[in-house]
């Protein structure tokens, strides 16, 4: 029941139909017992920057950005975090009374879903060069990874990024498998309707852990082909749930927990395979 105080904040993107952020935020605003509510909210991309600028006068504690809006939600801010600059992009708006603060949390969604994996502990191979890429890079990076490579499909835009992240960060043909402690997969490569990512992990230390951004399905074909080599395999739900945490502390005042309840109602309508 919300009274007239009621605490407002949602996800844009266009479509936004497909989101689970809605019931994930909702579950946590429940949980607490929070005068708050979390709404789907489709901006078309040429309304975007006027839509936010009303929902800041209309109250908003602020909104995660969601495709396609992710550099878009950049160019509105008044300020934007180090990670997000990091990041080339903008997942959460906070509106304060001193303006618009544009963060990222996709990384750090990344790093926590991983529980327990320290990025210094050895080199790291990540497939993919776009947004999601970029963000894991960073925070990988930032958190002391000693060696990442990078493997595209287009070698140019790796080569990019590369360069524009710098540190220990290197572009190759062929994923480098035989010292690495982390394989992540960036692209949508064994998401449902895609084509499954062809590769052999045989070469892959057994203390690797192998990471998929994908969750759709929550099983992926790279899941189940590192979970036959024995390895411990990541699925891309936790990055979802994780990424979610700042916001809603910023908004509503409230850390929320990430559990295995948590998991379950925002994965009930995800095909496991
Ligand atoms: P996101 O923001 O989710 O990372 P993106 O910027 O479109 O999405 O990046 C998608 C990534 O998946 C890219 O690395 C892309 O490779 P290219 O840079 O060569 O386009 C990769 N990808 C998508 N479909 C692919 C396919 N069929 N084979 C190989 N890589 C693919």
């Amino acid at each position: 029941m919300l009274s007239g105080k009621a605490m407002l904040a949602g996800v844009t993107g266009w479509p936004v139909a497909h989101s689970r952020s809605p019931r994930l935020h909702g579950t946590w605003i429940a949980r607490h017992g929070l005068d708050a509510a979390y709404v789907p909210l489709p901006i078309r991309p040429e309304d975007f920057a006027s839509a936010i600028r009303g929902l800041a006068q209309a109250g908003f504690r602020g909104v995660n950005v969601t495709i396609p809006h992710k550099e878009a939600a950049f160019a509105v801010c008044d300020r934007v975090s180090a990670r997000a600059k990091r990041a080339g992009a903008v997942n959460t708006l906070v509106f304060t009374g001193a303006g618009i603060e544009g963060d990222c949390t996709d990384g750090f969604g990344f790093l926590a879903s991983l529980e327990g994996y320290d990025p210094a502990s050895g080199p790291a191979v990540l497939l993919g060069a776009g947004g999601a890429a970029r963000a894991i890079a960073a925070a990988l990076l930032d958190a002391g990874c000693p060696k990442l490579t990078l493997v595209n499909r287009t070698p140019a835009r790796a080569q990019a990024l590369a360069r524009e992240l710098g540190g220990p960060i290197a572009v190759s043909d062929t994923p480098p498998l035989g010292d690495a402690a982390l394989l992540v997969n960036t692209t949508s490569l064994g998401m449902s309707g895609q084509p499954p990512l062809e590769i052999d992990l045989s070469a892959l230390p057994a203390h690797a852990v192998v990471a998929d951004i994908v969750y759709v399905p929550q099983e992926t074909p790279l899941l189940l082909a590192a979970e036959a080599r024995g390895l411990r395999a990541v699925g891309g739900l936790g990055m979802l749930l994780h990424q979610a945490r700042p916001g809603f502390e910023a908004w509503f005042g409230v850390a929320p927990m990430v559990d295995d309840e948590l998991r379950r109602i925002v994965a009930a309508d995800i095909p496991t395979r």
